[in-house]
């Protein structure tokens, strides 16, 4: 189940989906979208992300909580959301990335803007921010709790793709625009290509990918913190 709202609505959605008879496997709280008006992502604000993660460790008691995480360009952006997911157990995962906010591509030969149908700018995502998602995933990787899974997205559209964000420390990956150009059987091709380059390289599993990178990965975070 994914959410967003004020701090207030989040606890209120969290304590209803602990009560339901149904009740979500995993709940994911948005504080990254870049196409609200007048509100900037939380994620980039200490003091907000430490006032959501008061309120989500009050409400949430066993269902997984998760957040989806803006890009991040520089380091102390990284550190506001491990400082504040670092004081909130409930916290089990994050996904990373979301879109960049304010793209923007201009259809040469209809003469309109072209990334957003509410246009001219929309979040940029696919090809575009696949460098830039597989960076955040790593430093994540480097500078959260290890009880935190990351679900790494940008820019998956092969089982390559989908190899690379495993071998920066992600446990899952997430296919938005992919999705959107080849639709529900991309993931069974994504999967049978993961598999096939697991094969080829002696992985049974996901995690013998992470002890294969981790081993490098790791001294050079120990290093810069
Ligand atoms: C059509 C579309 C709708 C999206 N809607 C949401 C959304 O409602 N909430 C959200 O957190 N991210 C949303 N995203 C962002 C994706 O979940 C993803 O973070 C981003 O597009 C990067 O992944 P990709 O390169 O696979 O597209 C959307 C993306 C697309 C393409």
């Amino acid at each position: 189940m994914s959410i967003t709202g004020t701090e207030d609505e989040v606890a209120q959605m969290i304590v209803r989906a602990e009560a339901a008879s149904t009740r979500p496997a995993a709940i994911e709280i948005n504080l990254s979208c870049p196409n609200i008006s007048g509100h900037p992502p939380p994620c980039y604000d200490a003091a907000q992300m430490t006032s959501y993660m008061t309120t989500v460790s009050a409400a949430a008691k066993t269902i997984p909580v998760g957040l989806k995480l803006a890009p991040f360009l520089y380091d102390q952006q990284f550190h506001v959301v491990a400082n504040a997911i670092r004081s909130c157990s409930a916290i089990r995962f994050v996904i990373a990335i979301n879109t960049i906010g304010n793209g923007l591509m201009v259809d040469v030969d209809k003469d309109v803007f072209s990334l957003s149908p509410g246009g001219p700018f929309g979040g940029l995502g696919g090809k575009a921010v696949h460098s830039l998602a597989l960076g955040n995933v790593l430093r994540l990787r480097q500078v959260l709790p290890s009880r935190v899974d990351i679900i790494g997205c940008g820019g998956v559209d092969s089982g390559e793709a989908a190899y690379r964000f495993l071998a920066c420390g992600a446990s899952a990956v997430e296919v938005a625009t992919q999705l959107l150009i080849e639709g529900p059987s991309v993931f069974a091709r994504i999967n049978r290509e993961l598999m096939q380059i697991m094969q080829r390289k002696g992985f049974s599993s996901i995690q013998d990918i992470h002890r294969r990178w981790h081993k490098s990965a790791q001294p050079a975070l120990t290093a810069r913190l």
